[in-house]
């Protein structure tokens, strides 16, 4: 996504005295870490990027093959000349039209309810820096193989699908778009392009997330009581493929840059999070307001496991880059 401007769109760290150096502001800013307090991880799994899988390890086969070449003669939402992928157009019934699209393409049903479908993204031009596309190649193939493992599928978004979305509100386009494109799916995780997974066999336990829709890791405290944009980070989210979520993206949407209200919120985020309206900055302050709502509650900090860790945090200090 042309969006994800290197030199501008750093991830923060919680730990504010971190700051990256130069080359690290360059290239890279999250590392993401599968770092669960139940299951067994070591740093340097971070550089390992084609462990061998141990025996033990409960590795998914991949899904049933999709009957690609079945098109069901009913038509479906797909059919619908007013259905867009694009942000700008609101979708209703989304959980009706997606059950019945299953219904008719049965190939796509099995294991439809917990499906997990992996999406990232990246500007469409080179990196400015000497190593910045290759590390991306590299924090792709990561996000590859933690697929191949686990049998998920991941949608490698370089289009600017909305203009006016630039910097790191780009990832709520392509999340609508794959969530409309993928109704076998029903759990989207977005990564960013300089995320590194690096408990290569974890899984993420969706089943403890029955009663959410949206799933992020952070501090509570940071964005409940101290009302911190940094309380979280949304580099790292699951959102289910649900009509909730399509309102979600609505409603982050409008606190945007595309947004004619735009101004207005600014000055919502400026007064009540002391931050300016970045994408992570509306998130936090959604988050925070809507904590009493029956929407709200929809949404959970994870802190049993980090589905997400900044690299200078993790790494103990240390740039994981200099090898
Ligand atoms: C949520 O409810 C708590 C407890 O009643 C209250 O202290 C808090 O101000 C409420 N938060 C918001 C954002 O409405």
């Amino acid at each position: 996504m042309t969006g994800f401007s290197h030199t501008s769109w750093r991830k923060p760290s919680i730990r504010t005295l971190d700051r990256p150096s130069i080359f690290l502001a360059g290239v890279v800013s999250t590392l993401l870490l599968l770092w669960a307090f139940f299951s067994v991880s070591t740093i340097d799994s971070i550089f390992i990027y084609s462990r061998p899988i141990p025996e033990s390890c409960q590795c998914t086969q991949p899904d049933p093959a999709f009957n690609l070449k079945f098109d069901s003669p009913s038509s479906t939402f797909y059919d619908d000349p007013n259905f867009g992928y694009t942000i700008d157009e609101s979708i209703k019934n989304w959980d009706q039209k997606r059950q019945a699209w299953l219904e008719l393409h049965p190939s796509f049903k099995p294991k439809s309810h917990d499906r997990l479908f992996i999406v990232t993204g990246s500007q469409s031009t080179p990196c400015t820096g000497p190593s910045g596309d290759h590390i991306l190649l590299r924090t792709y193939r990561n996000k590859v193989d933690y697929c191949r493992i686990h049998g998920y599928d991941i949608f490698y978004n370089n289009v600017k699908l909305d203009p006016n979305m630039p910097g790191g509100w780009g990832k709520l386009p392509a999340v609508r778009a794959v969530m409309v494109a993928h109704p076998e799916a029903e759990w989207i995780w977005w990564l960013d392009e300089d995320t590194v997974i690096t408990d290569m066999e974890y899984k993420i336990p969706l089943h403890q997330y029955e009663g959410y829709n949206f799933v992020l890791h952070g501090w509570p405290i940071e964005v409940y009581e101290k009302k911190s944009w940094l309380g979280l980070n949304d580099g790292s989210f699951l959102i289910r493929n649900c009509q909730w979520s399509l309102d979600l993206l609505d409603i982050w949407a409008d606190m945007g840059p595309r947004s004619p209200n735009f101004d207005k919120w600014t000055k919502i985020l400026l007064d009540e999070f002391n931050h300016g309206p970045t994408d992570q900055t509306a998130l936090a302050y959604l988050i925070w307001k809507k904590q009493n709502d029956s929407f709200g509650k929809k949404m959970l900090i994870e802190t049993r496991y980090y589905l997400e860790g900044y690299c200078m945090g993790v790494n103990g200090g240390g740039n994981p880059w200099e090898y």
